[in-house]
């Protein structure tokens, strides 16, 4: 049931989409959904800007043109999914371990689109784990300052390594990802900053401040919310 209110909400946000537009592609489940809606859509002059190779590979598949943020450093329209969304669009992300382009990307677009099914909005951020993409030198010592963090912020569980069946989880940047299980992130901006001044870490999966518009997918047809 959540595929088709994924699948309704990537539609949607398909048809925000004009001729000629540079498109920020997100990751995961239901940007795929949007990715297919757009390459059916069949508009002339795209060119899409990826946030993970997965991404880049199906959307070459479906024949879109793509781009890099080097070649296209201003994006128009970003849409990308969400693994909460919560009070003013304040989202967690990065389930799909693509965090960090993702926020690049969403950073260099004028306009950006959470999409999402029903199931992703809550009241209070913390109950998906907190992706925190660190190096992978020293990563058990940046774990560590990571632990003091989380302590400051009345989160007792020290953050995860994000494995795999294949091992240690490795990013499209060679990074790794802990996972911190914050339950309720009581002040996401104060953590955002904190985490953001550890060395070793480079990027989080807190994206305040960053989304336009979330569409939401229900069992009929979707719900817009706006921040
Ligand atoms: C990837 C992401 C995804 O957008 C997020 O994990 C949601 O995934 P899905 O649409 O499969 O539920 O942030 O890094």
């Amino acid at each position: 049931m959540n595929d088709d209110q994924k699948r309704r909400a990537g539609e949607a946000a398909a048809e925000r989409v004009e001729a000629g537009m540079i498109v920020g592609l997100g990751t995961g489940s239901t940007a795929a959904w949007f990715v297919k809606a757009l390459a059916a859509r069949n508009l002339p002059d795209l060119r899409c800007v990826p946030t993970s190779e997965k991404t880049a590979d199906l959307a070459r598949e479906l024949g879109l043109t793509l781009s890099t943020l080097e070649d296209t450093p201003r994006i128009d329209l970003t849409v990308d999914g969400a693994d909460e969304i919560g009070p003013g669009l304040a989202l967690i992300k990065g389930g799909g371990a693509a965090l960090l382009r993702e926020k690049l990307v969403w950073e260099a677009s004028a306009r950006c689109i959470c999409i999402a099914d029903a199931a992703k909005v809550v009241k209070v951020l913390g109950a998906f784990p907190l992706p925190i993409e660190v190096v992978a030198f020293g990563h058990k010592t940046t774990a560590n300052r990571i632990a003091d963090v989380l302590t400051d912020h009345d989160i007792a569980m020290p953050a995860r390594l994000r494995q795999a069946d294949r091992g240690v989880v490795r990013t499209d940047g060679g990074n790794v990802i802990y996972d911190a299980k914050c339950q309720a992130i009581h002040d996401p901006a104060r953590l955002a900053d904190d985490l953001k001044l550890i060395t070793g870490v480079v990027e989080h999966g807190l994206f305040l401040d960053l989304t336009d518009e979330a569409i939401i997918g229900g069992d009929n047809g979707v719900d817009v919310l706006l921040p």
